[in-house]
């Protein structure tokens, strides 16, 4: 394959794969892979811990003054084939993982200074190229000339069907309905919110993966990088 690099931005909706297909496509293609979702999972996590959240509602103020000694850093973890996800070092991956963090992440990433920061530290990241993104307003928002922008989607059923695996694989003790109105309930908010809305760009390529290998998610976007990196 030709060696251009481009920016590859993911988006869609809450537990559609995205990770996974992004992780597989940037091993594949030796880029860099960054969870921008992982970001406002650890400004949650930091809220949570604080007490900045009473009954799902988070203190705006609070958060905003706590932001600065926020520091995200993410460490390829080889062995495992994954990111993990540091707050000023400490390995917090699978605390921000958690239904606690799920359940009060949607309000925090509402906050439009939160995003500001957000989007700031993600376009840094974008710099050198070379960088799959995954999120929910990187190919509208962070890098709106993405080169290559897929929206990804799949049934709520079937996602939650996933999620639910992924945390009894986990050990978790996890209800099915639950977690499927935790999908549903973040759809909502992620796609009605005023902040950077999660939408389809007009030039993304819409990936629904209901009913597809992650094999063939994978050949298919590799198909589509490669028509671009070698036109
Ligand atoms: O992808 P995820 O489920 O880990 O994302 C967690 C939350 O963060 C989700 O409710 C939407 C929000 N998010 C966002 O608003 N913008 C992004 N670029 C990524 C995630």
């Amino acid at each position: 394959m030709s060696t251009k690099k481009i920016i590859i931005a993911i988006d869609g909706h809450s537990s559609c794969g995205k990770s996974t297909m992004a992780k597989a496509l940037a091993k594949e293609l030796g880029y860099v892979y960054i969870d921008s979702g992982a970001m406002y999972r650890v400004v949650t996590l930091v809220a949570l811990r604080n007490g900045w959240i009473e009954n799902k509602v988070p203190s705006k103020e609070k958060i905003l003054e706590g932001l600065k000694d926020i520091r995200i850093t993410f460490k390829w973890d080889e062995e495992k084939g994954m990111n993990t996800t540091f707050l000023n070092g400490e390995n917090v991956e699978d605390e921000i993982r958690q239904l606690e963090v799920s359940e009060n992440v949607s309000p925090i990433s509402t906050i439009a200074e939160v995003r500001e920061e957000m989007v700031h530290q993600q376009r840094e990241n974008g710099r050198n190229k070379g960088i799959v993104m995954d999120g929910r307003d990187i190919g509208t928002v962070v890098f709106p000339d993405a080169e290559l922008k897929i929206f990804m989607t799949a049934s709520p059923e079937i996602r939650a069907q996933r999620r639910y695996l992924e945390l009894t694989e986990k050990g978790q003790e996890v209800n099915f309905e639950e977690i499927l109105a935790n999908v549903e309930g973040r759809d909502k908010i992620d796609s009605t919110r005023a902040v950077s809305p999660l939408k389809k760009a007009d030039d993304a390529v819409v990936l629904d993966n209901s009913h597809l290998s992650r094999k063939e998610q994978l050949e298919w976007t590799i198909n589509k990088v490669k028509e671009i990196i070698e036109a």
